[in-house]
């Protein structure tokens, strides 16, 4: 489970109640469980209505930074951060789902899914407010994104995206290893 918090805020109305709803989907994921565990068509289909949301979500996200004219430096990386996330969750929906047991592979994605929204959402999210909000006050694009390492993240937000950061990295490497395994037995 994920519960929202004051410092995932980006102070940016409509982004900040699509990111509340991310978390409540990425939640009823976890109660899509029935007392045998999950159940491969619940999986499916809460999945299904997540991605679609993020997806949504992510093109409302890009036109809002297009609009508010950020540096074409940070809105490169954002568009590559919320692309690789619609690919790395269908990539382990679809691939992985006839190899792994269902309860793991929910239990992986549910945990991707947390890491990923806070990685992204305490870090690139709102540095890309920080942004925003320097352009309004009448920063250029260019100075708004190198003054981006000026902003502060506070302990408990700075603690919650090196654990995200780490379990990313875990879980990549996880996927690296079988993918090198699958690719040894078909090599043999
Ligand atoms: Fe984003």
């Amino acid at each position: 489970m994920i519960a929202w918090s004051e410092c995932f805020a980006t102070h940016i109305e409509l982004v900040d109640s699509q990111h509340k709803r991310l978390f409540e989907m990425l939640n009823s994921l976890s109660d899509s469980y029935n007392k045998d565990g999950p159940s491969e068509d619940s999986v499916d289909e809460v999945l299904k209505l997540l991605v679609a949301y993020a997806n949504d979500h992510f093109i409302e996200e890009e036109l809002l930074m297009l609009h508010s004219k950020l540096d074409e430096r940070h809105l490169s990386i954002h568009r590559m951060e919320h692309k690789s996330f619609i690919y790395d969750v269908n990539n382990m929906w679809t691939y992985l789902s006839s190899e792994e047991e269902l309860l793991i592979l929910t239990e992986n994605l549910i945990g991707f899914i947390t890491s990923w929204l806070t990685y992204h959402i305490l870090g690139t999210d709102r540095i890309m407010a920080e942004q925003i909000f320097a352009i309004q006050r009448g920063s250029s694009p260019e100075q708004a994104y190198e003054q981006r390492n000026n902003f502060k993240f506070d302990a408990t937000a700075t603690r919650l995206m090196m654990d995200s950061v780490l379990d990313l990295w875990r879980m990549s490497a996880e996927r690296c290893f079988k993918l090198e395994e699958e690719l040894a037995r078909l090599r043999r």
